[in-house]
Formats: structure tokens, C-alpha cells, sequence
């Protein structure tokens, strides 16, 4: 704590440097411009108390510094171990007016290169208010869904008294957190179901965090309303597709500097992100094969020229493997056992149990050698090796900057509109999962078309009934797909 300001961060002499970019970032970031100056007499998030876990960069910094603009008070945490820029992370603690000797921003919980048990703590800090009232987090924003989780698992075991095992096979991340949760237990505080009884309402940023989510609620176990961002239009069509397009490459290019074009390269998964990261590379003239397990998606690869094949058919040929699944057990340890000589191995998609890691560090005679931080070289007894790039985590964050400013600025102003509607209004709202109303979703494009000199077309009232929608939209039904 410094000038009654709590951080975690590597640096905050690098908040000068932060700040600079956040400038550049507010100018690409329309929509959320937008927002502030829409409410900005109206401060519809005083008294909210947003606990938000997600990647912590210079976008990122944009929308908790807007979120701050329209009253709310915000603590922060990235949600991945290698996704935090620093200098954004100390420039937010510093905030706008402040200098590092006497920050006045916001406490935010992250550096790059955490370990799993530094990582847990810095969620378990991020949702831990210490406010002389003892009041917690009022709304949750979540990426991913790690926030939520920790008061969903926490509130659980609190119940019933007792933190479950860990398994010799579970991955070290779910030992790790169930340590976190058996110390807090310890504490005997109740403290995981106070902090889920006083959540309003969270609003989720991504596909695998919004799976999570459908879950609970079907089982009945939701602690609260959620919005689902990622299925905003102007969400998973464009962070998901057009944010991969340009962040996949980034990422490859500063792990390895390798050529991409003339190189296959295969993407595992044909969804939005998949969809983002095959045109990705088809961009630098590699060519891009691709796996998939849904005939549509496996179709639509086809359609947009791309040879759908399994993993098995196509390894003896890659140079490049990139996981979009958002599923686990994608490319095994046996997989990369097979490929050539320095084919480069990455994941694009949330988690990183879509490459088989831990099959791959128990590999007989294996060998890591870490090339630079985020890259390394995992060499098999026959001699070939294979490039790794953030461990099997998000590469396009871990090796790179994440999505540029201009299409999170699509994702992030979703993330501030669904905040106001479940802090304004959660008693409107059951324990269940719902979408922002298009209306909203065609406000959002609207404001970045133009931006972009995008002029709209105006309806007649008479083509308007024809086509059985108001002038004023929205212009689409629920059902329709873009
Ligand atoms: P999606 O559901 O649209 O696409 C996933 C695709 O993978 C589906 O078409 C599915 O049929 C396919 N698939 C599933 N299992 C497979 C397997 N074993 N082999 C081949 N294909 C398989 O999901 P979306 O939106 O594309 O997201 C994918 C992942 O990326 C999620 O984990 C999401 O959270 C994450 N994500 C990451 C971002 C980043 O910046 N790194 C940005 C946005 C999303």
C-alpha cells in the first residue's frame, strides 16, 4: 500500500511509459470514449465495487479507467500468468493524476511471469476488499471465468465444510487453488460466501468463461445474474475473429522470428478464433490447413479454401500447429513426439490444457531449454525438437500485446453497458446467463463504423416494413448469424 493505494505490480516507474500508450489507446478506443462521455453527469456505477480478473494491458487499462470514470471503485487482476503489460498495470496503480511516489489509481493485483500460487493470490486480493464497512465486491468482471469460479468453489466447500483432495493427476493449477481454498477455510471467515452473497451480477468477456457459466446455471448452482459478453455481435465476431487476425501473427513473429509464408501451418478448430487465426497466416502465405470436429465449421474451412484434415493426416508436414478448440487434450504429447524438426507449437485458445504439457514434460528422455522468456525448446531422445511458445498459454498475450485497442474497444464497451444494466437493475435479472439486447450490440458497431468513415445507408419507413424491422433497428432478428 502506498498513499493508501494497494498494488502488486513489478514496476510503477514504468506508469510513465504505461500512461503514454493509454493515450494513444483512449484516442483508438471510440466506443469506450463514448460511454464516458454519454454518462458522464450520471455516474451510473456509483457504489459499484467491480472485482474485475482479466488480461491486464493497455486496452484493459482503458476500460477500468472508464469504469472508474462513471463512479465505479475497481480492483484488478490479470487473468492469465503471462498476459500483463507492466507499465499499463503500474500506470492504472499510479492513475491519471498521480506520480509512483503518490499513486491515486486503481489496485490492481499483476505482473508478467507469475507462478500459479502468485496468480491465486492475486485473484483471492482482487476480491478482497478491505473497507472499514467489511463490504465486499458488488459485481464481478470476469475473463475466463477464474474470478467466478473462486467464489463459486469457495461458497461450496465453505458449505460443506471441507476442501476436497487433490488427485495425483489434476493439473498443478487445480492443486494450486484448492491449497488457496483450503488455507482460506482454515481462516474459518465464511469469507467466499459473504463475498458471492453481496455480487450483483457478472458480466463474462470470453467463450470459455461463458461455458463455464451455462454450466452452473443448468445445475442449477449460479450465485448470481450473469451477462455473456462473448456472445455479443460485436464481441466474438470481431475480438474473437478479427483481434486473432492480427495478435496470432504478433505473437509468432516475436517468439520466433520464423517465416511464416510457404510454411503449413495447421489450426486446430475452425470458430471464431480459429476463423481469425487462419486467415491470419494465410496473410503471410502459409498454408493453412485445418482440423475440426463440427461439420458446419469443418465445412465453412472448406468453403473459405482451407484442406480439412485430422491432426494425425496432416503432422508430418507442419511447421506451425496453433489449438483455437477452447477444448482440452487437442495436440498430445505423442503429436509433437511425431512432428519435424522445430515445428513451433501454440495455443491461442484460454486455457492451456489444449496442448498436452504435462504429458510433454513426462516424456521419456525429454529436454527443455528455454530459449527467452515465453519460448522453448522441447528436444526428444531421437534428437528433433519442438518450439513452445508461452508454455501451451495464450500465445498472442503471453508472446505478444494481445488485441489491439481498436477491437477491444468493441469488446470492452459490451463489458462497461452490461456492468451498468446488472448494477442498475439486478433485481430484473434471475440467477441465469443472458445477452446484452441487439439494439446495444448495433449501438456498439455503430460508433466504431463511424469512427472507421463508415456511412450507413439509411432505411425508408417503407423498406423498413417491408423487411418487417423499425428505421431505427434493431435490424436483424435473434436468430440471425452474421
Ligand atoms: P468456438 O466455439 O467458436 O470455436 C471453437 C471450435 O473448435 C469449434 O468450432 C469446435 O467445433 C472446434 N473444436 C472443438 N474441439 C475440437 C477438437 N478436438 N479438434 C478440432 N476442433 C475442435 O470458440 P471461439 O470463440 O473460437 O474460442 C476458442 C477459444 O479461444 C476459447 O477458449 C476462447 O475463450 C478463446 N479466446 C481466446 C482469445 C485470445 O485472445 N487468445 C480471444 C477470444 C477467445
Amino acid at each position: 500500500t502506498r498513499n493508501g493505494v494497494e498494488f502488486a505490480v513489478a514496476d510503477l516507474a514504468l506508469a510513465e511509459f504505461g500512461r503514454k500508450e493509454i493515450r494513444l489507446a483512449e484516442h483508438e478506443m471510440p466506443g469506450l470514449m463514448a460511454l464516458r462521455r454519454e454518462y458522464a453527469d450520471v455516474y451510473p456505477l456509483r457504489g459499484a465495487r467491480v472485482s474485475g480478473s482479466l488480461h491486464m494491458t493497455v486496452q484493459t487499462a482503458v476500460l477500468i479507467e472508464t469504469l472508474v470514470a462513471l463512479g465505479a471503485e475497481v480492483r484488478w487482476a490479470s487473468c492469465n500468468i503471462f498476459s500483463t503489460q507492466d507499465h499499463a498495470a503500474a500506470a492504472v496503480v499510479v492513475g491519471p493524476h498521480g506520480t509512483p511516489e503518490e499513486p491515486r489509481g486503481v489496485p490492481v493485483f499483476a505482473w508478467k511471469g507469475e507462478s500459479l500460487a502468485e496468480y491465486w493470490w492475486c485473484t483471492e486480493r482482487m476480491l478482497t476488499w478491505d473497507g472499514s464497512d467489511g463490504a465486499g465486491p458488488n459485481m464481478i468482471l470476469d475473463d475466463g471465468g477464474d474470478a467466478t469460479m473462486l467464489v463459486h468453489k469457495g461458497t461450496e466447500y465453505e458449505r460443506a465444510g471441507v476442501v476436497p483432495a487433490a488427485d495425483d493427476n489434476d493439473p498443478d493449477e487445480w492443486k494450486v487453488f484448492l491449497q488457496l481454498l483450503r488455507d482460506s477455510l482454515a481462516a474459518d471467515t465464511g469469507k467466499w460466501t459473504k463475498i458471492g452473497e453481496g455480487i450483483r451480477g457478472v458480466t463474462e468477456e470470453t467463450t470459455t468463461g461463458v461455458l463455464r457459466l451455462y454450466q452452473l446455471a443448468a445445475a442449477g448452482e449460479l450465485l448470481f445474474p450473469a451477462i455473456n459478453v462473448n456472445d455479443s455481435v460485436t464481441k466474438s465476431k470481431f475480438d474473437n475473429k478479427y483481434g486473432i487476425r492480427h495478435s496470432l501473427i504478433d505473437g509468432i513473429n516475436r517468439g520466433t522470428d520464423v517465416l511464416i509464408g510457404g510454411k503449413v501451418a495447421v489450426v486446430c478448430g475452425y470458430g471464431d478464433v480459429g476463423k481469425g487465426a487462419a486467415e491470419s497466416l494465410r496473410g503471410q502465405g502459409a498454408r493453412v490447413v485445418v482440423t475440426e470436429i463440427d461439420p458446419i465449421c469443418g465445412l465453412q474451412a472448406a468453403m473459405d479454401g482451407f484442406p480439412v484434415k485430422t491432426l494425425e493426416s496432416v503432422l508430418p508436414e507442419a511447421d506451425i500447429v496453433i489449438t483455437t478448440t477452447g477444448n482440452k487434450d487437442v495436440v498430445m504429447a505423442e503429436h509433437m513426439a511425431r512432428m519435424k524438426h522445430q515445428t513451433i507449437v501454440g495455443n491461442i485458445g484460454h486455457f492451456d490444457n489444449e496442448l498436452d504439457m504435462a504429458g510433454l514434460a513426462r516424456y521419456p528422455g525429454i529436454r527443455r531449454e528455454n530459449i527467452k522468456p515465453q519460448v522453448d525448446e522441447w528436444t526428444f531422445p531421437d534428437g528433433h525438437s519442438i518450439i513452445v511458445l508461452s508454455e501451451g498459454r495464450l500465445l498472442n498475450l503471453g508472446n505478444a500485446t494481445g488485441h489491439p485497442s481498436f477491437v477491444m474497444s468493441n469488446s470492452f464497451s459490451n463489458q462497461v453497458i452490461a456492468q451498468v444494466e446488472l448494477f442498475t437493475k439486478h433485481e430484473e435479472y434471475d440467477r441465469e446467463v443472458y445477452r446484452l439486447p441487439k439494439k446495444l450490440d448495433e449501438k456498439v458497431a455503430k460508433i466504431h463504423l463511424q469512427a472507421l468513415g463508415g456511412e450507413l445507408t439509411k432505411l425508408t419507413k417503407e423498406q423498413a416494413e417491408y423487411i418487417d424491422v423499425d428505421v431505427e433497428g434493431p435490424y436483424k432478428s435473434d436468430h440471425y448469424r452474421y
